[in-house]
């Protein structure tokens, strides 16, 4: 299994702090955000792992991580997105990386204490997402269940107006070799982004999609609200382990 973390895009709904950094090197409490993303694959034992970024702030991810051997990694790739073409595009430069084996894919921007190791070592193969409960679905990916059977997830619509259920994905994803394919297949959305939505109604569509509740705290901090509030969690967090 390798790891995967997307860190491109342009960050505009930070700006103007993404002027100095890109997004995913803004503090969150005492790290760099990507650090969380980072953390998450390497205590699921996923050590070999590449960083897509982009934009003009590119080689800062280099100074902070160097060889990422600091933080647990044992090899570190970079690739550069050139336009802010989607996370489905952004994935797609790690197709020579991932050398036919599965990928576990992270938002640069999500923070969690999830521990996801278990998933990762029964993966086989398919997609597996991992979901979480929201209270404001509109921001997110949203699952439509079979009215039938509540495992099943029929459909995935990127920011619904009207939501068929509060059950939003994460940014954390699980995919075999197809994944690459199947982004070949599907085609700019009307925001013109190849969207990693479409990538998974694929694997629905193959009945090859199944799901898990990502257990513990979870935020994608992508705008100042979120970034706050991840700011806030970890620095309790911190604070409550140092007083153990
Ligand atoms: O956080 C979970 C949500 O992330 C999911 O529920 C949505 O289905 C998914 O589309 C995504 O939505 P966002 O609107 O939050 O995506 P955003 O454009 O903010 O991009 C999230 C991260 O993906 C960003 O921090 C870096 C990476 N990315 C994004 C784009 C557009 C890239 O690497 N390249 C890109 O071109």
């Amino acid at each position: 299994m390798k790891g995967v973390i997307l860190a491109g895009g342009l960050g505009t709904r930070l700006d103007p702090l993404t002027k100095v950094t890109n997004k995913h090197l803004l503090p969150v409490y005492n790290k760099p955000m990507i650090f969380y993303p980072i953390q998450t694959l390497v205590r699921a034992g996923i050590t070999d792992i590449m960083v897509v970024t982009g934009g003009p702030h590119s080689g800062h991810f280099m100074s902070i991580l160097k060889n990422g051997y600091e933080l647990g990694i044992k090899h570190l790739e970079y690739a550069y997105q050139e336009n802010e073409g989607g996370i489905a595009d952004a994935l797609l430069l790690a197709r020579e990386f991932a050398e036919g084996d599965s990928v576990t894919v992270i938002l640069g921007d999500n923070t969690s204490d999830a521990d996801i190791s278990e998933s990762v070592k029964n993966f086989t193969e398919g997609a597996l997402i991992f979901l979480k409960e929201v209270s404001d679905p509109e921001r997110f990916g949203i699952v439509t269940f079979d009215p039938d059977d509540h495992s099943r997830i029929i459909k995935i619509t990127e920011k619904p107006p009207v939501p068929d259920s509060k059950w939003a994905v994460t940014g954390v994803y699980i995919y075999d070799r197809q994944v690459f394919d199947f982004i070949k297949e599907i085609k700019p959305s009307a925001r013109g982004e190849l969207e990693i939505t479409d990538v998974n109604n694929k694997y629905i569509e193959k009945r090859q999609l199944k799901w898990n509740e990502l257990k513990g705290y979870w935020r994608d901090a992508g705008t100042f609200d979120t970034l706050l509030e991840a700011n806030n969690y970890w620095a309790k967090k911190n604070k409550d382990e140092k007083a153990k």
